[in-house]
């Protein structure tokens, strides 16, 4: 309880699945939270069950696509405006893709990196001005045991989550000064409406690999994430956390 008491976090992708998985433990641990999502019905819903659960209004949906920078002033100016700054911000949104190198069209190669790259980049782009108001923040960015690892397919997956990887410690490099940390977690398998779709002959490998042998639920990632969110975490900047039941270890 009261982990993360008097912030307010923005988190991308908070509609569904991780992202709504965080809301839902931030606001339990005495965050106020807003989930930016291009599902507006499902983030103003996640928003709407997290404020009948706690009992006040400490949740917010509001559209957010992550490849707009419009969307993200405006996202984080819902931050200010709504609960009166911005603490946290989790680059949360993501789509998969598995093709591979040949198989993937420019278009499909375009529309993966603007989402996982370029929206992590344009969300601290916006989110730092807000923090560094407050004295400093923490950014977590969500990239995958693909941003570590290669596969035989998923060539802009990998690229894209790679990328988020080194823009993190490039950034928490940059913003260390301004007391804002910035780190990257790397799940294995979790169990989300992006794996419910995915091909089962490409996820069935990955959880056999793994040394605990089964795919997460989103929470098990969602309190990784409260730690960084949270000052308990007040010395780790430009660190990657794996949450891969061991996977990327063997
Ligand atoms: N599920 C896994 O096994 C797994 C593993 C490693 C990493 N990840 C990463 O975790 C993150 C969360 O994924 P998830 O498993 O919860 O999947 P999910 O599909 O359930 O949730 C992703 C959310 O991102 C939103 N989104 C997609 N495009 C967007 C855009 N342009 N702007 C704003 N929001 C957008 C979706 O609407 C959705 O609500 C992603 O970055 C994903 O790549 C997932």
């Amino acid at each position: 309880m009261d982990r993360l008491k008097g912030k307010v976090a923005l988190i991308s992708g908070g509609a569904r699945g991780q992202g709504a998985a965080e809301g839902r433990l931030f606001a339990a641990e005495g965050a106020k939270v807003v989930l930016g999502d291009v599902l507006d019905a499902e983030a103003a819903r996640t928003a709407e069950e997290i404020n009948a659960r706690t009992g006040a209004r400490v949740a917010l949906g509001v559209h957010l696509d992550v490849t707009r920078a419009a969307d993200w002033r405006a996202a984080v100016e819902s931050c200010t405006r709504e609960f009166g700054g911005l603490d946290i911000l989790v680059n949360n949104a993501g789509i998969a893709d598995v093709r591979g190198v040949e198989e993937t069209s420019e278009e499909q190669w375009d529309s993966v990196i603007n989402i996982n790259q370029k929206g992590v980049w344009l969300g601290m782009k916006f989110a730092i001005p807000a923090m560094r108001k407050r004295g400093g923040g923490s950014i977590v960015n969500i990239s995958s045991i693909y941003g570590i690892i290669g596969s035989p397919g998923s060539a802009a997956y990998h690229a894209s989550k790679g990328a988020v990887r080194l823009l993190t410690k490039a950034a928490a490099a940059q913003y260390a000064a301004d007391k804002i940390r910035v780190n990257s977690v790397h799940p294995g398998v979790i169990l989300t409406p992006m794996t419910d779709t995915a091909p089962r002959e490409q996820l069935q490998p990955v959880i056999d690999k793994a040394p605990m042998k089964r795919a997460a639920q989103p929470e098990e990632v969602g309190w990784c994430v409260v730690f960084l969110a949270s000052d308990e975490a007040s010395f780790v900047t430009g660190a990657e956390l794996v949450v891969d039941g061991g996977y990327t270890a063997v």
